[in-house]
């Protein structure tokens, strides 16, 4: 199970978990790597293993722009080349450390693991809205203890917000399995799945303002664009009921992005801008990472936990699970994922053969 699309590029950490002076060890596609920052900010990423005897060079010393291994003393620089070796007036030429283009965009640091000839920056999942200061854009990190596209599954089918969530952000349905006049579509579109939830005439506040003063019934849509292997991004948008369906405006945009870690432990890189209580400074900000975030540890993490629990080292369609009329757009994104990874397969073994 432990497949994962090499040929793209993974959100490796929120751009300020990565500081001026730190190596900073995460464990991306069941390889370490340590990601740290050249004294003039650009983000560096290395694999995190010295050549020599395998030591984490994220345990070492930052020497300027350079990483001085703990255990020998090798150094290395943001190249991956040796610089120094304290025995030799030459270090080893075979003393390399791999290197992965690192891109810093949308609040994200991203890393391409696969064939560095390929790593495009223009292939970077759109989520521009992290850029507008104004919307106070937010970014944090979790981790759950799941396959990558158990994240897929969960945020690609979002009937769960009235079940697992009703407690939180899911608990205005009275009868969650009835959904008059709501609409649901999912569509593959080059490559990406893209869906739609649209509400109409909704007669309950929002749980965060949406635009529609409070007691005029509105009509409410989550258009989801999937890029793979697993960003999502959420435009939420509301307005009065019968007035038409799509404004310039949402009301929130919000950012999902999974990284694998290993076969059966993911990260996940939430994010999220907003039209409302933008004054408040920090500690509203730091009030809803905390909501977004405990929702996901107490609600979202241990179902994932549990699921995988359940499936052992099996992929879930394997196990043959019942298909639900709303799974339609995660299982589009099964398929697209499926396909991306048979692609690459054929690529290598037309390479080997
Ligand atoms: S393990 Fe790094 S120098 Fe020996
Ligand atoms: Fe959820």
């Amino acid at each position: 199970m432990a497949d994962y699309i090499l040929n793209a590029w993974y959100v490796a950490a929120c751009s300020h978990e990565v500081g001026a002076e730190a190596l900073f060890a995460r464990r991306l596609l069941d390889r370490p790597v340590v990601l740290y920052r050249t004294e003039a900010g650009d983000p560096v990423a290395l694999l995190d293993r010295c050549p020599h005897r395998f030591a984490y060079l994220s345990k070492g010393r930052r020497i300027g722009d350079q990483i001085e291994c703990i255990y020998h003393g090798l150094r290395f620089g943001p190249d991956g080349a040796c610089t120094r070796s304290p025995y030799q007036k030459t270090p080893p030429a075979r003393a390399i450390v791999e290197t992965f283009p690192v891109v810093e965009r949308h609040r994200m640091l991203w890393i391409w693991m696969g064939d560095p000839a390929l790593a495009d920056p223009a292939l970077i999942p759109d989520h521009s809205h992290m850029d507008n200061d104004a919307e106070r854009p937010l970014v944090w990190h979790v981790k759950f203890d799941g396959n990558w596209q158990l994240g897929n599954d969960n945020l690609m089918e979002l009937t769960h917000l009235f079940w697992l969530h009703t407690s939180t952000i899911g608990g205005w349905k009275e009868d969650a399995g009835q959904t008059p006049g709501e609409k649901y579509t999912a569509r593959v579109e080059n490559g990406k799945v893209l869906s739609r939830t649209l509400n109409t005439d909704v007669r309950r506040p929002s749980t965060f303002f949406n635009g529609v003063a409070n007691g005029v019934p509105y009509d409410s849509w989550n258009d989801t664009e999937w890029v793979a292997p697993a960003n999502m991004k959420f435009t939420m948008g509301a307005v009065p009921t019968g007035t038409g369906h799509i404004v310039e405006t949402p009301y929130m945009v919000q950012s999902h992005c999974i990284t694998p870690e290993t076969a059966t432990s993911s990260h996940y890189f939430s994010g999220f801008s907003r039209i409302f209580q933008l004054e408040g400074g920090p500690e509203v900000d730091e009030r809803f990472v905390a909501f977004f975030k405990g929702i996901f540890d107490r609600e979202d993490g241990p179902m994932m936990a549990d699921i995988q629990e359940q499936m052992g080292d099996a992929d879930l369609l394997d196990l043959d699970p019942v298909i639900l009329p709303r799974d339609s757009g995660a299982i589009l994104v099964r398929r697209v994922v499926a396909q991306r990874l048979a692609e690459e397969t054929a690529q290598v073994t037309a390479r080997v053969a």
